[in-house]
């Protein structure tokens, strides 16, 4: 439960810094200050009720609680260089990144430290859509938020992080920065990588046209993320390649197999993959189901094969 109201100012009014203001305002647990690099996009947010004040010019705002960058990972850098002067009285500085390495090592590099009210983070939660258009108040309800705490983060810091997303209904949860980026990499951006490489592919077949007239719902079920923008995810391929190739090409190794089976007719290797994932999927639907009932991360139980 928090104290007191603290100020939030959140540098990014896309879907998620959008999704943000608007959840902590409805929650009433913050006073939420915005600015973005589009100009048009704070006075939009205001208007829908994400934000309770413009910042017009960074450089006119004197003292802020908590910052959230909330921009494409690559843009980290050139925002930190605008906030400098909020820095040393800021109790929390954090952002949203689906790539945590990158963005520390950015905040390295700019402010030559990892101060102790750093405290990076990622809400697994999102959609396909970007925009302050795309703003959803319960985004982040029931879902979790993975907070990377650094050896130099202060337990305040994420004492005052946790409470915030909690507030907003996340469910949080804490890892390192390497496993988060090689657990993101295979469950979030391989998937994404298949989405839009499937995608390309068959729009650049010449019978385009029919293919996605007669698709149907596992086409739909399958390629929803490849409408997701195009340089959220060019950032996180560029700032995650190691745990990314590593995913992708167990998987190109695994695809192979497959295609060797579907060669020589082998059925019995095709049933055993098949069986073995849909085991592994309906395990996935239970967890969806726990989750949606409000159940804690930490009671979920482990899946066995
Ligand atoms: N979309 C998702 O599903 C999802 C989920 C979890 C985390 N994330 C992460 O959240 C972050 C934001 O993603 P999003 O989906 O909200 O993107 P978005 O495109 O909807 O919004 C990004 C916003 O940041 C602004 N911006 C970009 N560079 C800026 C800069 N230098 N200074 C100020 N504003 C700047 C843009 O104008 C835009 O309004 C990314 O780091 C992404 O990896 C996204």
């Amino acid at each position: 439960m928090l104290d007191s109201k603290p100020s939030v100012l959140i540098i990014g009014l896309g879907l998620i810094g959008a999704s943000l203001g608007k959840a902590l305002r409805h929650a009433g647990t913050a006073f939420v200050y915005g600015s973005d690099q589009q100009s048009n996009v704070p006075e939009v947010a205001l208007t829908f009720g994400v934000i309770d004040e413009v910042v017009e010019n960074l450089a006119n705002l004197k003292e802020v609680d908590v910052i959230v960058m909330a921009v494409p990972v690559k843009a980290i850098a050139s925002v930190l260089t605008n906030i400098n002067h909020l820095l040393p009285t800021v109790k929390v500085l954090t952002d949203v990144g689906s790539v945590k390495g990158a963005v520390v090592k950015q905040v390295e590099e700019v402010l030559g430290e990892l101060p102790a009210y750093f405290v990076p983070g990622h809400p697994i939660a999102g959609a396909e859509k970007s925009g302050v258009g795309a703003a959803n108040v319960e985004l982040f309800d029931k879902h979790l938020h993975i907070l990377t705490p650094l050896p130099q983060s202060s337990p305040a810091a994420v004492d005052l992080l946790t409470q915030l997303w909690s507030s907003v209904g996340a469910d949080v949860v804490t890892m390192d920065v390497e496993r988060h980026d090689e657990v993101l990499a295979a469950t979030s951006h391989l998937p994404h990588l298949l989405a839009f490489s499937l995608v390309d592919t068959l729009a650049r077949e010449s019978d385009n046209r029919e293919i996605f007239r007669y698709a149907a719902g596992g086409f739909r079920d399958f390629t929803r993320i490849a409408a997701s923008d195009p340089t959220m995810w060019h950032d996180v391929f560029l700032t995650n390649q190691d745990a990314t190739l590593k995913i992708l090409r167990k998987f190109q190794s695994d695809l192979a197999m497959l295609e060797h089976a579907i060669e020589t007719s082998d059925g019995e290797l095709l049933k055993t993959v098949f069986h073995r994932s849909k085991s592994a999927r309906d395990y996935f639907t239970q967890v969806l189901e726990q989750r949606e009932k409000g159940v804690s991360f930490s009671a979920i139980t482990d899946y066995t094969p």
